[in-house]
């Protein structure tokens, strides 16, 4: 008989695997459904359909994977619940974390934990030392999230991404020599 924190573990057993480039549309599709929800209330529908269409474009998704950015699926009891986009490492060590999603009804049972700690030991595994990602200002539950994992906001930065819309953001840094992750 499982004891009940055995059977937590298991509940929160993630798995990353590789997107594979016939797979880049499903990322597309699952990055539709997710994004209204988690945008919905700090950004206009124009600006999430605009932001979508400019990072999630089969086009764009493939020259990402092209140019060394690695992106997995986040798999719990065989089932796709999220995705992840890291790299390439950059000079001294630092690594962008360009996507980090699960699906609404994954959210909120510590499956992003899980699957942030397996990206943490691959990349640290590979040389990395620093882990950077851009969180909009407004995504308090996101900030939250990083910042329970060990992140701390490094720098604001409020961009222009065209089409009269900007990202106004943090970037936050996880410091993966420091082994305090
Ligand atoms: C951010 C995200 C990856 C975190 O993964 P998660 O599995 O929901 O997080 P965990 O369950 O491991 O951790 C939960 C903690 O994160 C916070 N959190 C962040 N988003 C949450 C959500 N949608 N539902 C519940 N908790 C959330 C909670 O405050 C919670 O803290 P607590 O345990 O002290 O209450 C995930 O919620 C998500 O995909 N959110 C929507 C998309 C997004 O904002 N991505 C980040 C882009 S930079």
């Amino acid at each position: 008989m499982s004891t009940g924190a055995s059977a937590s573990l298991a509940e929160n057993s993630v798995f990353l695997t590789p997107v594979a480039p016939e797979d880049l549309d499903a990322v597309s599709a699952m990055a539709a459904r997710i994004w209204p929800a988690a945008y919905g209330a700090i950004l206009s529908p124009e600006q999430i359909e605009y932001m979508l269409r400019w990072m999630y474009d089969a086009e764009t998704l493939r020259s990402n994977l092209a140019a060394g950015v690695l992106t997995w699926w986040i798999v719990c009891k065989e089932e796709r619940i999220g995705f992840l986009a890291a790299g390439p490492r950059e000079e001294a060590g630092l690594c962008p974390l360009h996507k980090f999603y699960l699906l609404p009804e994954a959210q909120g049972r510590g499956l992003g934990s899980a699957a942030l700690a397996a990206l943490v030991t691959r990349l640290h595994s590979d040389g990395v030392r620093i882990l950077e990602l851009r969180v909009n200002r407004h995504n308090h539950a996101a900030i939250g999230f990083y910042r329970r994992n060990g992140f701390t906001v490094h720098a604001e930065d409020c961009r222009d991404i065209g089409g009269g819309f900007a990202m106004d953001d943090y970037v936050m840094r996880l410091d993966l020599a420091s082994g305090t992750f």
